[in-house]
């Protein structure tokens, strides 16, 4: 009798931890399954106001880094701070890519403004992001090379700028919002005879850290994608001062531009 009812006791048991399991799996594929907008940012100050606007339904950490699962403005999304820098940048979106069902990439955050258009608090529209520190080194310095995708300059999603540039307009006014090329490289850019080399050399308009990345993780995954950016300093000898004070307002400006882009696209 003892035996029987033990018996009946573990199959219960058993059952109840399938059962458990099985609800799990389901939840977390649901959630994998479910198309959805991917959100990057390299730092917290620039995925603070996404988060706290969402409504998370989970968190997948993944590599160190946390996916934020849930629907923002409306909108099915996951949202990740994949940190600062091209491989972090490019490990935090590849592993979205690779793990969720990702109809397109919004990378959000702050920038250097490059030449004399753009102003602290403006916002630019990245059409192409070119790595500006990929090249070859000689004796006589650094040579600037395309790389070995295509021109070394790549596209963002037409119809993506189009969406960012209308809902940066809506919230600042077109004086202030920019459309053209982001330089990308691995380096805090705070110097007045670089910022003008990326301006002549590359016809930039803003220089950050990951853009380039990310865009080119896009292209190989065939993944639409745009980088949007407000200018926190502008790249010169007084970047680490006005970075420091106008970063954190600079990277919410940006974050509500992706609201208000979520907000006007249709829900799928
Ligand atoms: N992000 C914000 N400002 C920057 C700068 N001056 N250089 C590189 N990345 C930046």
């Amino acid at each position: 009798m003892r035996i029987r009812s033990r018996f009946v006791a573990g199959m219960l048991l058993t059952l109840i931890v399938c059962f458990m399991s099985f609800t799990l799996c389901w939840a977390e594929g649901e959630n994998k399954d479910t198309p959805r907008i991917g959100i990057i940012s390299a730092m917290d100050n620039e995925i603070s106001l996404l988060l706290d606007s969402a409504e998370e339904e989970e968190v997948v950490t993944i590599g160190g880094v946390d996916y934020h699962v849930g629907t923002l403005c409306g909108q099915d999304v996951v949202i990740c701070k994949s940190g600062i820098g091209k491989v972090l940048g490019a490990a935090g979106v590849t592993a979205m890519l690779n793990n969720f069902d990702i109809t397109e990439v919004l990378f959000t955050g702050i920038a250097g403004g490059v030449g004399d258009k753009t102003h602290v608090l403006d916002m630019v529209i990245a059409t192409d992001l070119v790595q500006h520190d990929f090249g070859e080194i000689h004796a006589d310095g650094f040579k600037w090379t395309k790389g070995y995708v295509g021109d070394g300059y790549y596209p963002c999603s037409e119809e993506l700028v189009d969406q960012a540039y209308s809902a940066a307009v809506s919230i600042i006014g077109e004086d202030h919002v920019f459309k053209g090329t982001i330089a990308t490289g691995d380096q805090f850019v705070a110097s007045e005879e670089y910022v003008n080399w990326l301006q002549d050399k590359f016809d930039a308009i803003a220089c950050e850290m990951e853009g380039a990345a990310i865009a080119l993780v896009c292209m190989q995954y065939d993944t639409p994608f745009v980088v949007i950016r407000a200018m926190s300093d502008k790249a010169d000898g007084l970047a680490n001062k006005t970075y420091n004070d106008m970063g954190d307002r600079a990277a919410e400006l940006s974050s509500s531009i992706i609201m208000k882009m979520l907000g006007d696209t249709p829900s799928a």
